[in-house]
């Protein structure tokens, strides 16, 4: 039986649930105050992560926290914001208990306020509903473990494994309910990763619309060995209302160009197999403060991420359609079923079937 300090953390977590997609690189962290069995005040962390949900909730009721519960998804932050810690404000707040649903994995806070809540006589709980928190933030769980970016890649493929015909097309495989979905999925993540060689093939814009109307222009990361990407493409195009971030190997005219729009480029240096190493990649985008990237390249792509173990999740996409030998392959010399993947979540929109694979953990 769900006892009432389950209940409210479950709300909180609603809470939480409803903002996800809006605070990263924070995970979305839902909070209420109760008092005399009254929720008094409801909070979540704000768009783009500050300021942190407790903060909020605290700054709604002033002096009336004095004698209340706290109830919070995620441990309290215990380094220093712009108004002192969560940890600090909650005490110096007059709050006699606190629930916590998860310990804060961040070095900075692990425990550590969990601790001080202690040590000043707060009553301390901490466990309840942690499955619930992991579940809606697993990025941030496990790219503070890996120290680099949670991987989602998002591919859409004929029932014959192609993902582009023969000349490269790859219109129209999925049907309209699927990409309305993929755009959840890109709501759901930071940033997108992707090839020079796609853009240069699909010119994508890479926005998040809805009823046709653009809501949000997706951060981009280009994988660019030779700089190719036509200084002409829709994302460049819109580089004001988003950020491009280029990895390349050369140095030329063109970077000053791609910087003078308000690119990033970082140069990275090519292996043996004159490739780059995308494990590299990832580690510099996770010090960049990305931990949630979505995936929208091709087959070659996708193989050299698997190949490097980088990816978390799989969404893909099925239609009955059919490209034949010549058609581009979902992957490089692997076969997809031979994968360890675990089926998460399954669907059908229309005739096409969303699969969705976890790998790992
Ligand atoms: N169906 C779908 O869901 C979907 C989604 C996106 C794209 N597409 C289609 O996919 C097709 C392209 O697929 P693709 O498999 O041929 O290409 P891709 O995976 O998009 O890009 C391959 C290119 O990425 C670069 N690259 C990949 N790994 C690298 C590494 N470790 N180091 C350095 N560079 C690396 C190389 O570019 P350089 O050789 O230029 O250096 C490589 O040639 C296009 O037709 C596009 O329309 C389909």
């Amino acid at each position: 039986m769900k006892d009432i300090h389950q209940n409210f953390l479950l709300e909180a977590h609603l809470l939480a649930k409803k903002q996800f997609g809006k605070t990263f690189p924070n995970p979305s962290v839902g909070c209420l105050i109760v008092k005399n069995g009254r929720i008094i005040a409801k909070s979540v962390t704000a768009s783009a992560g500050r300021p942190h949900a407790e903060e909020i909730a605290l700054k709604k009721i002033g002096n009336k926290s004095i004698g209340s519960t706290m109830y919070v998804t995620l441990e309290p932050c215990s380094h220093d914001s712009l108004n002192g810690s969560c940890a600090d404000q909650i005490i110096n707040s007059g709050i006699k208990k606190i629930i916590i649903a998860k310990i804060d994995p961040d070095k900075r806070t692990n425990g550590k306020s969990i601790k001080k809540f202690k040590k000043n006589k707060l009553i301390t709980m901490v466990g309840k509903t942690s499955k619930e928190t992991y579940k809606l933030n697993k990025f941030f769980f496990e790219s503070l473990k890996s120290r680099t970016p949670f991987i989602k890649v998002k591919m859409a493929s004929t029932s014959d494994q192609k993902i582009a015909r023969k000349d490269y097309s790859s219109k129209w495989i999925s049907n309209k309910a699927s990409r309305n979905y993929a755009h959840k999925l890109r709501f759901e993540s930071q940033a997108i990763l992707t090839t020079s060689k796609t853009i240069i093939k699909d010119d994508p814009r890479f926005t998040i619309r809805k009823n046709n109307k653009i809501i949000r222009y997706m951060p981009v990361i280009i994988i660019d060995r030779f700089l190719n990407t036509p200084m002409n493409s829709k994302i460049l195009k819109n580089i004001s209302k988003r950020r491009v971030i280029i990895f390349t190997q050369v140095r030329n005219q063109k970077i000053i160009k791609l910087k003078k729009i308000g690119c990033e480029v970082f140069f990275i240096k090519l292996n043996s197999k004159k490739l780059f190493n995308l494990k590299e990649i990832m580690k510099k985008l996770f010090n960049l403060n990305i931990n949630n990237i979505l995936v929208e390249a091709g087959g070659i792509l996708f193989t050299n991420l698997l190949s490097n173990n980088l990816v978390n999740e799989i969404h893909l996409f099925t239609s009955v359609k059919k490209f034949g030998a010549e058609g581009k392959p979902l992957l490089v010399k692997k076969s997809f079923k031979n994968l360890k993947l675990k089926l998460t979540f399954e669907r059908n929109f229309g005739k096409d079937i969303y699969r969705y694979y976890s790998l790992g953990n």
